[in-house]
C-alpha cells in the first residue's frame, strides 16, 4: 500500500526533527531542554498527589485554574484560554492558517510554530535577527508582509538566544500593522518584563505563557493564552470543540497549587537568576562567550577556543553532561551550545567539565 500518496502534501515539507534521546541514567546532568532544575516543593507534590484520587473522572478544575490565572495576570477570564505552550501554537495555526497563508518569524527561534503552520499548509517567512539577536525595524519587517501574511510571531525572550528580541514599543508598532501578533512569554517571570499592558489597547495581540519553566512544572504540560475576548473565543472553538479535557487533573491541580504558593516560585526564580549570574561570570572568566539571558538557559560560544559545538557537546557527554545541539535551529553558528542553568550544587561539576575540555585547547584566540 502506498501511504505516501495518501498523506497530506503539506507534510512533505515538514522535515523530521531529531530531538534525540530524552531519558538518561540518574548520573547524567541533563541540561538540553532548559528545564527548571529544582524539584517541585512538597506543597505542590501534596496537591498533585491528592488530585490523583479523582483521576477516574474527567478533569473538573479548569475554571478554578482560569480564575486564578485571570487574577494572577490581571485580565478578565474571557481573555484567557488554558493550553500548554507548545499546544498553543497548534491552536493558533488551526484557528488562522489556511492553505498558502503566511506567517513571519525571526531566526533563530523556537521551531514549533513554524512546524504547526507548515502542517496547516501555510508558509513561513523567516527574517534573521541582527548580530545582537534583535528584530529589525518595523519598516524592514513590513517588506516581508504580503497579502497572505496573517501572523507575526516572536518569542520574547527568545529560545535559543535567551534575550529579549523586541521592546514593548516595537511590539506596539507591530500591532499597528493590523496582523495577529503572537508573543511567546514562556520565560516571563525570570525578568517580569511583559507586553501584557498592550492587551488593553489592541485586540490583535496573543500572549503565550507556561507553567513549565518559571514554575518548574514542565512534566505537567500546562500553560495559558492571553488575548482579546474575540480571539480567545475563536481559539476556544478550536480547542474546546476537540479537546475539552486536554489538561489532565494532576496538571490542573499542580498549576493551581503553584499559583496558591507563588512565594515558592519567586524564591526559586531568585535562585535560578543567582545561579545564572554566578555561572555566567565563571564561564566568561574561562574565556567563553556567554550571551545575555532572561531565561532558564544560557547560549554560549566556544569559537574563541576553536571548538565546534558538535565536538563540545560530545566531549561534555563523556562527562555525563548533556547540552543541546542547536544545529536544529537555523541562524546560529556551528560554535554555539545551549545549556539549562543547573541548580547551584551542580555548577562546579559543569564548570569543571568545561575547564577540562578547554584546558586541552589553545588559549582563547581574541
Ligand atoms: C520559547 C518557547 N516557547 C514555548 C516552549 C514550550 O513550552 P512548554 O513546554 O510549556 O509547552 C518552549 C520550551 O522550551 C520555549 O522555549
Amino acid at each position: 500500500m502506498n501511504v505516501f500518496n495518501l498523506v497530506r502534501k503539506a507534510l512533505y515539507s515538514v522535515p523530521e526533527i531529531k530531538w534525540g534521546v530524552s531519558d538518561y541514567e540518574n548520573s547524567f546532568l541533563v541540561l538540553k531542554w532548559g528545564e527548571n532544575q529544582y524539584q517541585p516543593s512538597r506543597k505542590l507534590l501534596t496537591s498533585i498527589s491528592k488530585s490523583l484520587s479523582t483521576i477516574n473522572k474527567y478533569p473538573t478544575l479548569q475554571s478554578t485554574l482560569k480564575v486564578k490565572i485571570a487574577n494572577y495576570a490581571q485580565v478578565d477570564q474571557s481573555e484567557c484560554l488554558l493550553s500548554g505552550a507548545d499546544r498553543a501554537f497548534r491552536i493558533i495555526s488551526e484557528t488562522f492558517i489556511e492553505k498558502d497563508d503566511e506567517i513571519i518569524i525571526f531566526e533563530p527561534t523556537f521551531p514549533i510554530f513554524e512546524k504547526c503552520v507548515l502542517i496547516m499548509s501555510g508558509k513561513v517567512r523567516k527574517i534573521p535577527l541582527d548580530k545582537s539577536f534583535k528584530i529589525p525595524s518595523v519598516t524592514k519587517i513590513s517588506r516581508s508582509i504580503t497579502k497572505r501574511t496573517k501572523i507575526i510571531c516572536l518569542c520574547n525572550p527568545n529560545n535559543p538566544t535567551g534575550n529579549f528580541i523586541a521592546t514593548t514599543a516595537q511590539i506596539e508598532n507591530l500591532l499597528k500593522l493590523d496582523l495577529i501578533i503572537v508573543v511567546d512569554e514562556v520565560y516571563f517571570e525570570f525578568s517580569n518584563q511583559t507586553c501584557l499592558r498592550l492587551l488593553k489597547k489592541y485586540s490583535n495581540l496573543i500572549i503565550i505563557r507556561s507553567f513549565s519553566k518559571t514554575f518548574g512544572l514542565a512534566g505537567l504540560r500546562v500553560g495559558y493564552i492571553l488575548s482579546s475576548r474575540e480571539i480567545i473565543s475563536y481559539l476556544s472553538r478550536v480547542e474546546l470543540s476537540i479537546a475539552p479535557f486536554d489538561i489532565p487533573t494532576p496538571s490542573l491541580a499542580g498549576a493551581i497549587a503553584a499559583l496558591d504558593n507563588i512565594e515558592i516560585t519567586k524564591q526559586n526564580i531568585k535562585q535560578i537568576n543567582r545561579a545564572k549570574v554566578n555561572l555566567t561570570s565563571k564561564l566568561k572568566k574561562m574565556g567563553l562567550k556567554v550571551y545575555t539571558s532572561a531565561t532558564s538557559f544560557l547560549l554560549i560560544s566556544t569559537r574563541s577556543f576553536g571548538i565546534k559545538s558538535k565536538e563540545f557537546i560530545q566531549l561534555m557527554e563523556n562527562s555525563k553532561i548533556i547540552l543541546k545541539d542547536v544545529s536544529i535551529y537555523s541562524g546560529l553558528s556551528e560554535y554555539e551550545s545551549y545549556m539549562a542553568i543547573p541548580n547551584k550544587n551542580d555548577i562546579p561539576r559543569l564548570v569543571n567539565a568545561i575547564k577540562k575540555i578547554i584546558s586541552t585547547k589553545t588559549k582563547p584566540l581574541h
